[in-house]
């Protein structure tokens, strides 16, 4: 009998299995702080890991274009269980691969092309997905913006309602990628109403946060909830829709057969397994330590005298003015002198930033990831001090001596996958 069933990846890939060793080591001796990434329970990485992937189940449970699927449907069926008891939403399609995907089976599901949506600036926050120019939303609606105010630096709510007026816009989305602060979704929704638009709510963000009744919900509010699910949700790389009953349908058809073939089956599994983590006692703790470790990391470098747009944070993350005005460096420096001494961010406009999106003023911090790792306010302190150490003289080599031995000596204490 061949190995085709058995070989080790070792044995059957070198080159793959060598590639994916050197980053599950460099997972574990690096401080991640992308806010938008996360590390996944052991559990959900074995559901992502099986025969699952082999199986064709275009269609829904019950409802399948292929024979065999009753075990997809078994999984699939306790995903959106699981995700309709965590969100309270009336209806959940976990198909999405990505959370553009779900955004785009919402804007087919609900708009005419041409028609006009309004979204949040890319560059104040929002996503691309929301209306930029070379994105499948910019390219197929007219779109409108809004942003945030230019002294306290976040949403403006009166001046959303001027534009939603006077853009009268068929779906007003809101939710950001890069957005510190609490979102209103109760007057985002009334604004919406007002100008006889629908409203999606793009939770890729702070889906964890909702889950755990941390963030108030859009739910209630908003015709669509858009989510990915492996940011601070903790699940797999994957996108999920929620919407109104009235609107079941028209999703579903969209997300399959509009915009995409076989549901992706494993993910799905480690979707529902995510899901049934959500559901724990322990996941509401995990998500209180998110915010605490954010706050405390904001405190650090607020103290080391660098700067926070809208001042500090009431979610996962950070946006660091690390420019300030040109008296320190770019983003873009930032994150390279970081990614030097193993401490991975990433660079951010600001907004009315004065430097390209490629260059940036800003860095985005987040601290799922880290709080996933058991990390607590005296680690984000340390940490905080140490990137405000390293932005302030990037050049010296002795402060990324002295960071790069203070980032082994915090990892070490903080173990992750045993494989
Ligand atoms: C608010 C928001 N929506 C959608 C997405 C897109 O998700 P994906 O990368 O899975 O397509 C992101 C990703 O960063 C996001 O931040």
């Amino acid at each position: 009998m061949n190995n085709f069933f058995t070989a080790n990846l070792s044995e059957a890939d070198p080159v793959i299995s060598d590639a994916i060793s050197n980053e599950v080591r460099r997972q574990a001796y690096g401080l991640e702080l992308i806010a938008s990434e996360n590390f996944v329970s052991e559990a959900v990485l074995q559901a992502l890991g099986t025969v699952l992937t082999n199986k064709y189940a275009e269609g829904y449970p019950g409802k399948r274009y292929y024979g065999g699927c009753e075990f997809a449907d078994v999984v699939e069926q306790a995903a959106i269980d699981r995700a309709k008891q965590i969100f309270g939403a009336d209806h959940v399609n976990v198909q999405p691969h990505s959370g553009a995907q779900a955004n785009m089976s919402v804007l087919l599901a609900a708009l005419e092309h041409g028609d006009t949506i309004l979204g949040m600036n890319l560059s104040h926050g929002g996503h691309l997905t929301h209306g930029h120019p070379l994105n499948f939303s910019g390219l197929n609606y007219t779109v409108a913006d809004y942003g945030v105010n230019k002294d306290t630096e976040q949403i403006d709510y009166d001046e959303l309602q001027r534009i939603a007026e006077e853009s009268r816009p068929k779906m007003l989305i809101c939710g950001a990628s890069a957005y510190p602060r609490t979102i209103d979704f109760a007057r985002i929704g009334e604004i919406a109403r007002s100008v006889d638009a629908m409203v999606m709510a793009d939770i890729a963000h702070i889906a964890g946060l909702v889950a755990a009744g941390l963030h108030p919900s859009p739910v209630p509010h908003c015709d669509f909830v858009t989510t990915t699910t492996h940011k601070t949700l903790r699940g797999p790389r994957g996108g999920m829709a929620m919407c109104k009953e009235e609107y079941a349908k028209d999703l579903d058809r969209r997300v399959f057969p509009g915009v995409q073939g076989g549901p992706l089956m494993h993910v799905i599994a480690a979707k529902a397994v995510s899901f049934g983590e959500a559901l724990q006692p322990d996941f509401k703790t995990y998500q209180e330590q998110i915010l605490k470790n954010a706050q405390a990391l904001a405190k650090a470098l607020t103290g080391a005298g660098l700067r926070l747009v809208s001042g500090g944070t009431d979610n996962h993350l950070l946006l660091v003015d690390v420019f300030m005005d040109g008296k320190g460096i770019t983003g873009k420096e930032a994150e390279k002198a970081l990614d030097e001494v193993h401490i991975t961010v990433n660079k951010n406009t600001i907004p009315f930033d004065q430097n390209k999106p490629f260059v940036a003023s800003g860095i985005r911090l987040g601290t799922p990831a880290l709080t996933t790792r058991g990390m607590k306010e005296a680690e984000m302190t340390k940490i905080g001090e140490m990137i405000a150490a390293v932005i302030s003289e990037p050049d010296s080599d002795e402060v990324r001596a002295k960071v790069k031995a203070e980032v082994a000596e915090i990892t070490a204490r903080f173990p992750m996958y045993k494989r």
